[in-house]
This record gives C-alpha cells, structure tokens and sequence, in this order.
C-alpha cells in the first residue's frame, strides 16, 4: 500500500465541511474590509525565500523543501506566502500609484517541520497582506482583523500579543547591544544559537531551547532601545486598537527575519505546544530588498489546520441531506429515474438515487442515513400508472407525482410537498 507521506495529511470530507466554513468565512470578513484575493504559485526559487525570510532562519536553514529542476535550478515548495506575493507585486508593477493595495491569500504551504499537534509539512495559511501604507492606523486595523477573523470563525481564548522590532535607524544599535549581552551567555546556548549569537542575535530570542530562554530572560530589549520615530509608531499601534486588549510581549520576535516596527501573534493555550494560531508584522524593508519600489508593507497569516483541529474537536458539522432521494425498485424503472435526477439537479433540486435497484426497506434506510427530506418512488407500478410516490421522511406522507411534469414543475412539487 502506498501511504501518503509524513506530515502531509488527506483532509476528508467531514472535516472538510469545516474547511469549507472557515474558507467561507474568511472571504465574508475580507470583502467586508476591503482585501482582494490573489493567488501565486506554490513553487518559487529557492533564492527569493532565502532573501526575504533570512538566511539565518530554522525555516531557511533546515525547514525548506528544496529541489533542482531538471535545468538544475534550485526551486522551493513556498514555506510561507509573503514573499511570492512580494514578488508578484514587484513582477505586476501593482503599488506604482501609491494606492493602498490590500489582499488575501488562502493556500497550502510546506516546511520540513517535525510533525505533531498543530505542526503539520504541508499546512494551510490564510494570509492578508497590505502595501504602500506607512501609518499605525492599518497595523491596528490588521491587529483587529487578526482578532475578529477568528472570533467569528468560532474560536475563543485567543490573546494578542504585541511587540516592535524597531526599524533599521535603531536596530543596529540594539543589535550589537544583544550581541554583547549574548557573548557572556555562549554556555548556556544551545548550537545553532551559538552559530547566530554573532550574525543573527536576534533569531535566539525566538529559540524554543530551554536553556536559550533561561539566557535570554534578562537579555535587552527591542522596546527599550527603539527611536523615537519607532516609539512613535508603536504607541499610535497601541492608542487604535479600540476596545481589543493586546498583551505587550517584549520577547515577541517572529521566526522571520523582514520584521520591521510591529509584530504581533495571535496566541491560544488550547493548543498544547503550538501555541501560535497566527502572526505576522510590519515588513518595510522587504519590497525593496527584493529588487521593488521603496514602500510599506504589513501583513499576517493564520494557519488554518489549527483553526479547524480547535473548531472541530467541538463536534462535526451538521451537513444537509438531499431534497430527494429517488428510490429505484428494479431495472425497468433505472433509466427513467437516472434522467429524472439529472434533469430535476439541472432545475436547481439537490437530488440523490443509487446507482442499482435495490429493495424498498433497504433504499428508505440510505435516504434516512443521508438525510433525505423527501423520497420518490419508482418501480414498475409507478412506471405504469404515470406517476411516482412521493414520501415524506419526517411525516411519513405520501402523495402521487405526476412524472410527466416539466423538472421545473416536479421540482417545485417535489420541495412543497403537496401532501
Ligand atoms: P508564521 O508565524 O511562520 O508567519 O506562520 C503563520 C501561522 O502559520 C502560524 O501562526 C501557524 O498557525 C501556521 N503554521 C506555521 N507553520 C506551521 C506548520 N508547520 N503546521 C501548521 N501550521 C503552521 C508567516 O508565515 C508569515 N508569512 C506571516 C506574515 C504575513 N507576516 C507578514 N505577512
């Protein structure tokens, strides 16, 4: 037997329904802010990701499912999605006219994770990302979004927590103020941590190391070494918010290196160790790096697997039974009801039969399980006298229906009953 491979998973059809809802919701919530879909592809190369996530990242370094093609390009599986959006607006030229370019993005991505509760190598995020605006104003709109996104997919206890990274006028300082903190602590760091200390301080406040988060308990932080314009920022961040209370969590860094100013997560307890349902910041640096124009930008993901696995430990979805179901009582009557399902389907019914005739019990049976509101009967009788028995399945009454109606006028009949 081939079996699918480690960490991807088959997402079948009653955990789907959930899939669907949450999917649905989230198109709900964007259009009512103002965020239009994009797409890019799932495969970019290998070198957009390691420019824009870092290379002294866990996902650049080990996390990437990287392949050659066979022109010996090096190509990869997206592990996250902002930077093919990145470049897809850098590609279409799409922030020329200064405007506010707000989207969202639903899809799979891959990272060579070790899989359990929650941390899946093929996961599903759905991201929001906004361009050209520089103001705090859409980093609280986003904040609030994050929030209320998850609030009405149906999750609760979820806490924001709220951080800023600083921007490249006082990062520097801040950096080699870390830096040096970390020089007195290389004992206690675990060994990618000591490889980073230098190049990459940071990236070891992110470290889930127990003895790395022992040393970096007193460690400096960016909240207190960010300039004026950065504090600026981040206290008109925190006056927008409105009514939603954010944690303030100086230890907040992101796994991603293109973090400017504003970063934040959204944070459950009910997730065992992945405590993380989403995240995301402001990223001003990243279009130009990438070869783009000079402008703003911010944005978030959640990923959707640990959405759904919290909905879904609630219970499944009720999903709803067919219209009809058309129970088939030999073969004389077989062909005439399959081009009664597909007629009275293309008139807009939601209709079901079996594909074999079968004995009555056993037909009431099925369209009981699926939840049929109604059956049809038909067999030779039927066939003969011109019209079907219609039963209803939660009264049990039954009436005649005339089976040379239009499908229009049987499925009218069939919806109203008229018993
Ligand atoms: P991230 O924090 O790496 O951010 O991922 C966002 C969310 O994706 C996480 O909070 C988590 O729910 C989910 N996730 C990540 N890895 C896995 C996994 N292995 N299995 C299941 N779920 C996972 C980003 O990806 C940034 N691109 C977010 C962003 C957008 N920042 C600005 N714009």
């Amino acid at each position: 037997m081939i079996r699918a491979i480690r960490g991807f998973k088959d997402i079948l059809p009653g955990e789907a329904a959930w899939w669907q809802r949450i999917e649905a919701e989230a198109r709900r919530v964007m259009d009512r802010f103002g965020y239009q879909e994009a797409r890019v592809p799932v495969v970019e190369r290998t070198e957009l990701f390691a420019r824009s996530i870092g290379q002294d990242t866990d996902i650049v370094e080990k996390e990437m499912f990287s392949f050659a093609d066979r022109h010996g390009e090096s190509l990869t599986l997206r592990p996250e999605a902002t930077a093919g959006l990145v470049r897809a607006v850098i590609e279409h030229n799409l922030a020329a006219d200064g405007r506010p370019l707000k989207f969202f993005l639903m899809g799979p991505m891959f990272r060579y994770e070790r899989p359990q509760k929650g941390r899946q190598r093929q996961f599903h995020q759905l991201n929001v990302e906004v361009f050209n605006v520089a103001e705090p104003l859409i980093d609280a709109e986003l904040i609030v979004l994050l929030d209320h996104f998850l609030s009405t997919a149906g999750l609760s206890g979820v806490e924001i927590h709220l951080n800023s990274l600083g921007c490249p006028a006082c990062r520097p300082a801040y950096r080699e103020k870390l830096a040096a903190f970390l020089r007195g602590k290389m004992d206690l760091l675990c060994p990618d941590c000591t490889r980073r200390a230098e190049a990459n301080p940071l990236r070891v406040l992110d470290c889930k190391v127990p003895t790395c988060i022992e040393a970096v308990a007193d460690a400096p932080r960016t909240l207190d070494a960010l300039c004026p314009a950065c504090q600026t920022h981040f206290d008109a961040v925190q006056a927008a918010m409105g009514g939603l209370e954010v944690v303030v969590d100086p230890n907040l860094v992101r796994g991603l290196d293109y973090y400017t100013r504003t970063v934040f997560e959204a944070q459950t307890t009910d997730l065992g160790g992945q405590n993380a349902v989403g995240g995301g910041g402001r990223y001003d640096a990243l279009v130009k790096t990438l070869g783009g124009p000079d402008i703003p930008a911010v944005g978030w993901a959640v990923g959707l697997e640990r959405l759904v696995m919290l909905l879904a430990e609630q219970g499944g979805l009720e999903t709803e039974g067919p219209e009809l179901f058309v129970a088939v009582l030999d073969e004389t009557a077989l062909a005439r009801a399959f081009d009664l399902v597909q007629s009275l389907r293309r008139a807009g019914l939601k209709a079901e039969m079996d594909y074999a005739p079968a004995s009555l019990k056993s037909q009431l049976r099925r369209a009981g399980k699926m939840q049929a509101q109604r059956v049809l009967i038909m067999g030779p009788d039927e066939l003969n006298r011109g019209a079907g028995t219609l039963k209803d399945m939660v009264s049990g009454a039954q009436s005649d229906l005339p089976l040379n109606l239009t499908a229009e006028a049987m499925a009218e009949r069939i919806r109203q009953g008229g018993f």
